[in-house]
């Protein structure tokens, strides 16, 4: 069975690897895929941490990499990276990678309940022991708060109607399952957008329960903080708001002055502390596009520590 195909795989390992003996955190390990070319390219002495909040892909890899001495893996969110670090007695990285969002399997797999094309308990956390569900906001949020959620995380211009109509339909029954969601959805857009619009309000249901961008930000922070000199961090995005806060924040590293614009002269002493190493971010070929549909939005964008 193939539970994911890692998307962008040699051009990511070629950025990050940049010391074969050396100490590597991938945050979202998945199924495994970028961390096996990860780890093939290592000596013996080097040390790779990997985190996933999904428990079904984390128990994958432990299974998997269950014999390599080399390999520790958390299941937790990537936020925990410095925690996480401080116990294994890690100062500092090499590399660090994310490869964002959901993986195939668990888009695939009904059981996971992130697919409006599955009918499933309509849920769309990674890690099901924490937060809530997104069944809990659709039937307990304000329309105007979940129009916002719709309109903020899926950049779905028919947020307030769709909203409306989430809840008329809770006023007569509690939303439960994805395909009950569908139907609202399909219900009040045009059959040519319908699979557009189901993409955007499962997407921004999937980010806000899940914190995606929140996380994603913390953690881009706290990588910076354990990221040696000459250490490189990789990020692997999958839509513009994802790609967005990777590229703003690369770009305010770069900085060599903070001040406003008014100021006559500088007085921030800002010193940089990341080189992008990705001008424009890396994008698949079409060769992968066409042998995985699912590459074609993905976006790498590398900078290195200075
Ligand atoms: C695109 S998949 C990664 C696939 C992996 N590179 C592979 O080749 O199999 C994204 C994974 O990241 C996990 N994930 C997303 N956000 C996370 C976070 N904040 N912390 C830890 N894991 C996260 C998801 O559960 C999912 O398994």
């Amino acid at each position: 069975m193939i539970y994911h195909t890692p998307v962008l795989l040699n051009e990511t390992v070629e950025f990050l690897i940049i010391d074969k003996s050396g100490v590597y955190f991938e945050g979202t390990i998945g199924f495994g895929g970028h961390t096996n070319e990860i780890i093939s390219k290592l000596t013996k002495n080097a040390k790779f941490i990997g985190t996933d909040k999904d428990a079904v892909a984390y128990n994958h890899c432990k299974t998997k990499f269950e014999d390599n001495e080399r390999v520790k893996l958390y299941n937790t969110s990537f936020i925990n990276i410095l925690n996480i670090s401080r116990i294994e007695f890690i100062e500092n990285y090499d590399g660090i990678f994310a490869d964002l969002g959901v993986s195939s399997f668990q888009l695939d797999n009904k059981d996971s309940g992130f697919s409006f094309r599955e009918d499933s308990p309509l849920d769309l956390r990674m890690d099901k022991s924490k937060g809530y569900p997104a069944a809990f906001v659709v039937n307990t949020f304000s329309q105007d708060e979940i129009a916002d959620i719709i309109y903020k995380y899926g950049e779905e211009r028919n947020s307030r109607l769709i909203a409306k109509k989430i809840v008329e339909y809770r006023n007569e029954n509690k939303i439960e399952t994805t395909g009950e969601l569908r139907k609202i959805v399909e219900s009040v857009s045009h059959a040519k957008f319908v699979t557009k619009s189901l993409s955007r309000v499962f997407q921004a249901l999937r980010i806000f329960v899940n914190n995606e961008l929140e996380e994603l930000e913390d953690f881009l922070k706290k990588s910076l903080t354990i990221l040696k000199v000459g250490g490189r961090i990789a990020i692997i995005s999958f839509h513009s708001l994802e790609d967005r806060i990777v590229k703003e924040f690369f770009k305010q590293q770069t900085l060599t002055c903070v001040c406003p614009p008014e100021f006559p002269v500088c007085v921030c002493n800002t010193t940089p502390s990341l080189k992008i190493l990705t001008k424009k971010p890396v994008v698949p070929t079409e060769y992968e596009i066409d042998e995985n549909s699912r590459s074609r939005s993905a976006k790498l964008r590398v900078a290195e520590k200075i």
